[in-house]
C-alpha cells in the first residue's frame, strides 16, 4: 500500500486536520486495545496488525462510506456464490495475490527445492489410483501428454513411495467439477518408485479462465485485468518427513505467460519444455494414440525438509 506523507493521502487528498488525524488515530488505538484480552497471543497479535492495516488503509483512500458499502455488497455475494463446488473467495485471494503471497511467506527458498505455487480450487481429495505408465486423463478431450520425473530430497536421495497427485483442465478448460455431470476425469494420483521416478499420461494443458461469471469476474472486468490462466498441471507431492509441495508444471512457449496469469502464480523455475511429437513418433511406452499427435515433459521434483517451512 502507497504510505502516506503529512501533506497528502494516496488518493491525492489534501492531509486532514491535526484535530482530525487525532481522532482517526484514537480509534485505531482503541480498537487494537479491546483485543488486548486475547489469551491467545498469536491471534491477538494476527488482530492488531489486521486493526492497524485496515485502518491505515481506510484513511489512506479516505474511503467513502458508499465504497464501504459497495465492498460489503461484494462480500456478501462473494458468499452467496460459495457452495461445495465453487469457491469465490479463493478466487477472490487468488487474483489479489493473497494466495500467492501466503505461499511465498510459508515456503521460503531452500537449497535447490522445487518452488510452490497456487493450489486453486479444482483439487478432489481421494482421485484415482493410476500406476506409474497410466493415464489420468480419464478420457477427458485434448491432446495426450507424457509426463516423466522423479522425487528427490535436497540431498539428491530419491524419495520412494511420494505420493503425486496430478489434476488439470482438459482442452476446453472446464475441470471434472465443472462439468454437468460427476464424471472423474483429468485427475489421479500416483507413487513414485524406488528410483524415486514416476511416469504417465494426461493431456497437453491449455490456457483457461478462471470462473469469472461471479463477483470475482465483475471484478476483473471493472479492473481491465483478463481472468485467463497461463497453461499447467498441477502438482500436490507428499512424502514422510518431507514438505508438501503444492505446485504446477507450466509450458514453455505458451503465449499466455508473457500476457500473465491471473492469479500471479507463474515462476520461471516451473516453466517446462512440452515438446511436440509427430503422430508417427513411437510412444515411451508403446501406447497407440490412433494417429494422434502428442507432447512430452520432464519434470523433477526436489522436496525440501519439512522443519523447514516458515
Ligand atoms: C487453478 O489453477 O485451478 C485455479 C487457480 C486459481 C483460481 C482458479 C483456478
Ligand atoms: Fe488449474
Amino acid at each position: 500500500m502507497t504510505t502516506t506523507d503529512d501533506s497528502s493521502t494516496a488518493a491525492g487528498e489534501p492531509a486532514v486536520s491535526e484535530a482530525q488525524r487525532s481522532i482517526e488515530e484514537r480509534l485505531t488505538e482503541e480498537v487494537v486495545a479491546s483485543f488486548a484480552g486475547a489469551s491467545d497471543a498469536r491471534l491477538r497479535a494476527v488482530l492488531e496488525s489486521l486493526t492497524r492495516h485496515l485502518h491505515a488503509f481506510i484513511r489512506d483512500v479516505r474511503l467513502t462510506e458508499d465504497e464501504w458499502n459497495r465492498a460489503i455488497e461484494f462480500l456478501t455475494a462473494t458468499g452467496h456464490i460459495t457452495d461445495d463446488n465453487r469457491q469465490e473467495f479463493i478466487l477472490l485471494s487468488d487474483v489479489l495475490g493473497a494466495s500467492m503471497q501466503t505461499i511465498a511467506v510459508n515456503n521460503e527458498a531452500y537449497r535447490d527445492a522445487t518452488e510452490a505455487t497456487v493450489f486453486g480450487p479444482f483439487f478432489v481429495a481421494d482421485a484415482p489410483h493410476v500406476s506409474n505408465g497410466g493415464d489420468i486423463a480419464g478420457g477427458a478431450p485434448g491432446q495426450p501428454c507424457w509426463v516423466e520425473g522423479t522425487v528427490r530430497d535436497t540431498d539428491g536421495s530419491p524419495v520412494p513411495g511420494a505420493r503425486i497427485e496430478v489434476w488439470e483442465a482438459d482442452e476446453d478448460g472446464f475441470y471434472d467439477v465443472q462439468y454437468s455431470d460427476d464424471r472423474v476425469a483429468g485427475r489421479g494420483h500416483l507413487f513414485a518408485e524406488s528410483d524415486g521416478s514416476f511416469r504417465f499420461w494426461c493431456l497437453t494443458p491449455t490456457p483457461y479462465p478462471i470462473p469469472h461469471d461471479g463477483p470475482v469476474g465483475r471484478l476483473l472486468e471493472a479492473a481491465g485485468r483478463s481472468p485467463v490462466r497461463a497453461a499447467h498441471l498441477h502438482f500436490m507431492v507428499t512424502a514422510e518427513g518431507l514438505r508438501t509441495l503444492v505446485t504446477h508444471i507450466f509450458v514453455d512457449g505458451d503465449p499466455q505467460l508473457a500476457l500473465g496469469d491471473s492469479v500471479f502464480g507463474v515462476k520461471d523455475s516451473l516453466v517446462k519444455r512440452f515438446d511436440e511429437q509427430t503422430a508417427d513418433t513411437p510412444t515411451p511406452d508403446g501406447r497407440d494414440l490412433g494417429g494422434r499427435t502428442w507432447t512430452r515433459a520432464r519434470f523433477d521434483i526436489v522436496l525440501a525438509p519439512d522443519d523447514t517451512a516458515a
